[in-house]
């Protein structure tokens, strides 16, 4: 039977790339849920103390907001599992026994770590010695929430692609180790929609953490606010015309892929769509109108979800107890092959 999981971390309110990279298409996949799959989509607050962390308050709110996010793109909690990643403590113990099998050299090769601490120097041992244990075994974790659910099927977009490689590796390493086939081999259902850019600086993927927040539109983004970070987009000086061109037109392009995300058609079909289209002023008008519209009925019912904290807190609890159901029983199975029990 197949399982499908996916995990955001609760660093914030989400934003587009997570919206089109992974959280709709979350939502997709619940909604054609037929009986047999098993759907488990949460928050990965433990991975989210590996990067500059909140207080602690502050932290007890994103973890909130994002149960409250997750339910307001329209995941049915009764379809899918959605839980809190440290509500289920098997996940820190699989960390530990696949931290046994994965190499150092293997975590060395992931480039997350590096561009999380802005190392571009790898012979800077000031630098590396500044990095937390936590950030470089990162990785390690995310294979151990995957595999702890036997998931068969991972959606992610596609900066996570180097970490599901990792995850097939430390399966087929604990698998080959100790002769077993326990572990599938998960595969990666990649978002239609290619990576988000920032919109300040299309050579960067639309993250969180950017110091210049009017590069990243969230999904809570009032339209006001969506409006003008859309005015403020860079894009370029060439007129008259809107085309798909990421080399010599990050800017507009990026603007391009969001519609087609968005819109749920191909990049030809934008280009068609917007082909009347002559003025930047008036591009731009049309993207914060497709943007405006689709992202109003998430909102609204975020806000709705926000006033009332104690359903959030119950729909994560009964997610987590049925996720500890399966990772019980996992665990279990995990450290009998491996000679605990
Ligand atoms: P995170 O929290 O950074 O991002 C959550 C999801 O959003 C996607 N995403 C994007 N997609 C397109 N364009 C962007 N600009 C963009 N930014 C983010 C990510 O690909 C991701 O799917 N390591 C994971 C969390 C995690 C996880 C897991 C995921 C922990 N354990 C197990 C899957 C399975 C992360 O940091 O995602």
């Amino acid at each position: 039977n197949a399982t499908i999981f996916s995990l955001i971390q609760p660093t914030g309110k989400f934003h587009l790339g997570n919206y089109l990279g992974a959280v709709r298409v979350w939502k997709d996949i619940t909604d054609l849920k037929d009986d047999g799959t098993t759907l488990l989509f949460g928050t990965a607050d433990l991975h989210a103390i590996t990067v500059p962390k909140p207080n602690a308050k502050e932290f007890r709110n994103y973890r909130i907001e994002a149960i409250a996010s997750i339910l307001s793109i329209g995941i049915d909690p009764e379809k899918a599992i959605v839980f809190h990643q440290s509500r289920v403590s098997q996940h820190t113990e699989l960390h530990w026994l696949l931290s046994s099998l994965a190499s150092m050299g293997s975590l060395n090769r992931m480039t997350q770590w590096k561009s999380k601490s802005n190392i571009n120097d790898q012979s800077d041992d000031a630098a590396l010695g500044a990095i937390k244990l936590g950030l470089f075994s990162y990785p390690v974790l995310q294979a151990a929430d995957i595999l702890l659910y036997k998931s068969t099927h991972v959606p992610v977009g596609d900066d996570q692609s180097q970490h599901l490689e990792l995850t097939r590796q430390l399966s087929n390493t604990f698998n080959k180790f100790y002769k077993t086939k326990y572990f599938p081999m998960p595969t990666t259902i990649l978002a239609p929609t290619k990576k988000i850019l920032s919109l300040l600086n299309p050579e960067k993927k639309m993250s969180k953490s950017d110091t210049n927040q009017n590069s990243v539109i969230y999904i809570t983004d009032e339209p006001e606010i969506i409006a003008k970070k859309i005015k403020r987009a860079v894009t370029d000086s060439i007129s008259d015309s809107f085309y798909f061109d990421p080399v010599k037109r990050p800017g507009i392009s990026n603007l391009i892929n969001t519609l087609s995300g968005v819109q749920r058609v191909s990049i030809e079909d934008v280009e068609k769509d917007i082909a009347h289209i002559k003025d930047h002023k008036d591009f731009k008008q049309h993207v914060t109108d497709v943007l405006v519209e689709e992202l109003a009925p998430s909102r609204e019912q975020f806000h709705r979800y926000m006033k009332n904290p104690d359903y959030l807190h119950k729909v994560s609890e009964d997610g987590a107890s049925k996720a500890r159901e399966i990772a019980a029983k996992n665990i279990t199975e995990i450290k009998r092959i491996m000679g605990f029990l």
